[in-house]
């Protein structure tokens, strides 16, 4: 999720409100992905390098984390959705990992699709702490030492904004994941523009390193 900062700059206002309306946004593609019956829908929210953003916009983001996942339960539960936080859980604060455990296990039971968001999360991060759990071990795979162990690798991975970089995302995981990139800023992603980027994903010929 990128550009949340422009939108708000380009209508004057704080980047908070970009904030904001991004989370309508996720609404949005988290109701559009359960329609479809995606199994997995994940979410770029926090990642370690925006720890060193300005204090006000963490703790801007990380109130919003907290009273959209109080806000959004009844989502949650009314469409058969999982909830889960994936990342580097030891940066949160007591209060947030809290409502994360009650929000994660109060939805466990929604078997319809699992909503993943990365928060405190990079990719260099958790390949870090897999090795060094994997080296504790002794032996075994790497893949089962990741945060994500369980969760099928993404087929696609979407970065609105115009950028074009992975910016630590998951960076083993999506080894064979289908890159699409658009220039619309988050807060504007919605229904139309996800179905537009699910219809070029669809276009595309997946062949993982073999012919066909
Ligand atoms: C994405 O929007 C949200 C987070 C990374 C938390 P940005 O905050 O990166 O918005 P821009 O890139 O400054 O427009
Ligand atoms: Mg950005």
């Amino acid at each position: 999720m990128d550009g949340n900062g422009r939108w708000a700059a380009a209508r004057g206002k704080e980047r908070i409100f970009g904030h904001f309306e991004g989370v309508e946004s996720v609404r949005a593609i988290m109701e559009t992905s359960a329609e479809l019956g995606i199994e997995y829908v994940s979410f770029f929210a926090f990642s370690e390098e925006n720890w060193g953003r300005p204090e006000a916009e963490v703790s801007g983001l990380m109130d919003l984390m907290m009273r959209s996942m109080k806000n959004e339960t009844k989502t949650f539960l009314d469409n058969g959705i999982h909830f889960r936080v994936l990342g580097d859980r030891s940066r949160l604060s007591d209060s947030l990992n809290a409502a994360i455990d009650e929000l994660d296990e109060a939805t466990a039971a929604g078997t319809r699709m699992t909503a993943i968001i990365f928060l405190s999360y990079s990719g260099k991060w958790d390949i870090r702490q897999a090795a060094e759990r994997l080296a504790r071990a002794g032996s075994g795979d790497l893949e089962d030492y990741l945060v994500t162990a369980g969760v099928p690798d993404p087929d696609l991975m979407i970065r609105t904004s115009g950028e074009k970089r992975i910016s630590n995302f998951l960076l083993w995981q999506m080894a064979y994941t289908e890159f699409v990139f658009t220039d619309t800023l988050w807060p504007d992603f919605r229904k139309e523009q996800y179905l537009d980027a699910l219809k070029e994903y669809a276009s595309r010929d997946r062949r993982f390193g073999k012919v066909k």
